[in-house]
């Protein structure tokens, strides 16, 4: 009986793992510094128990990152980089891997084998593609006003750190009463070689549209899901004074100091002083 029962469950154990082996794949997204799971969603149809499988998951490059032979795990097979990186989560048949690098991202595969009598038989296999996020910092503006008399350039710097993967695309978007505009230039990344993450930045100069209120946005566009991060606005204000013909007519560019470092950290304003000039009148 015990030969027959046996031959019958590795028949239908062959047939599942024939059935099983297609080129199934799951999708599987973890952040940088933190836990990533590769599920192996094994249904455990036949109920069967720990001791009589043997588990394992190996990497793209076939480094084996966690064993479990008959409920017992076996170290020795591991690759070093895995080592104290993982644990296994009986409940669903998943693998979680801590402190996720960017450097993990990849391809990983779990297999399951019944240990029977007649030795390993190959009941289930699956696929999983880890890949790995690290979310970049909100981007700040940081505005250089020119300090040079008449003059209304501003000089404005917008960065943003330690994200992955690489951005799209990052731009400046000006904001007036009645018109939005979008300003791009050569986005300027650099990778930390250990890490693999990634700082951004971007620099531009502005001549500040006279007599017009402005919010600065610097917009981060990110790769994959193109959501886009926004700065904390800078706002431009312009103070029209009325004054005399006789007045110096000059533009004065002030640089507000950031009340809070979380609140909009760079208005400024403008104080322009009203003269001949036909167009200040024109509202
Ligand atoms: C990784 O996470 C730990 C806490 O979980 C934190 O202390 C450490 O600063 C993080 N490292 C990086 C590079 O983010
Ligand atoms: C497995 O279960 C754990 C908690 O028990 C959960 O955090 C994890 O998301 C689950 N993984 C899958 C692939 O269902
Ligand atoms: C599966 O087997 C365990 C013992 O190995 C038993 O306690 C459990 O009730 C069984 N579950 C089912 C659904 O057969
Ligand atoms: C990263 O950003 C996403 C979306 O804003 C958020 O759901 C997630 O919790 C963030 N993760 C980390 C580690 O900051
Ligand atoms: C200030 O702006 C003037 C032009 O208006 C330019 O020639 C000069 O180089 C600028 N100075 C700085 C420090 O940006
Ligand atoms: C402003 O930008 C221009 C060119 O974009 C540069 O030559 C100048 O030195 C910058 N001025 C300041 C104050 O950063
Ligand atoms: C938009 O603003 C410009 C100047 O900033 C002005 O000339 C124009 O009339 C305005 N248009 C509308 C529809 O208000
Ligand atoms: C990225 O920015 C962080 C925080 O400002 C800094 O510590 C790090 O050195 C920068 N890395 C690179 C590669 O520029
Ligand atoms: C990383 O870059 C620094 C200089 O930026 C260099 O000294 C170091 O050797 C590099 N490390 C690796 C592993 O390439
Ligand atoms: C700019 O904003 C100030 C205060 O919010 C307002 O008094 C002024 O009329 C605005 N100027 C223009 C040209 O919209
Ligand atoms: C700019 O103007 C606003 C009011 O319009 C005022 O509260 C603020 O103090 C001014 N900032 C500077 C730097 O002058």
């Amino acid at each position: 009986m015990g030969l027959g029962c046996t031959m019958g469950l590795r028949n239908t154990l062959v047939v599942m793992a024939l059935l099983l082996s297609g080129a199934a794949s799951l999708e599987s997204q973890a952040f940088f510094n933190e836990t990533g799971d590769l599920p192996c969603h094994f249904p455990n149809s036949q109920n069967l128990s720990l001791d009589e499988l043997v588990i394992f998951w190996q990497d793209q490059n076939k480094l084996v990152l966690y064993e479990l032979y008959r409920g017992q795990e076996k170290p020795h097979n591991v690759h070093p980089k895995y080592i104290g990186r993982t644990s296994f989560d009986q409940d669903n048949w998943t693998l979680r891997l801590h402190n996720v690098q960017i450097k993990d991202k990849g391809s990983y595969q779990c297999f399951i084998h019944y240990k029977g009598p007649q030795g390993l038989v190959p009941i289930h296999q699956m696929s999983s593609d880890l890949s790995v996020l690290a979310n970049f910092s909100q981007p700040e503006i940081n505005l250089i006003p020119n300090q040079t008399e008449n003059s209304n350039i501003i000089n404005l710097t917008c960065s943003s750190t330690q994200g992955y993967p690489e951005p799209q695309r990052m731009y400046i978007l000006l904001k007036t009463k009645n018109s939005t505009t979008e300003h791009d230039t050569v986005m300027k990344k650099s990778q930390n070689n250990i890490t693999e993450l990634y700082n951004v930045s971007i620099s531009m100069s502005f001549s500040i549209p006279p007599e017009t209120n402005v919010s600065i946005f610097c917009i981060l566009q990110l790769e994959p899901t193109k959501t886009l991060r926004f700065s904390p606005p800078c706002n431009i204000e312009t103070i029209k004074v009325e004054g005399k013909e006789s007045e110096q007519t000059e533009k004065r560019v002030e640089l507000q100091e950031p009340e809070r470092s979380d609140e909009a950290q760079c208005d400024i304003n403008i104080s322009k002083t009203a003269s001949g000039d036909k167009s200040a009148t024109h509202f």
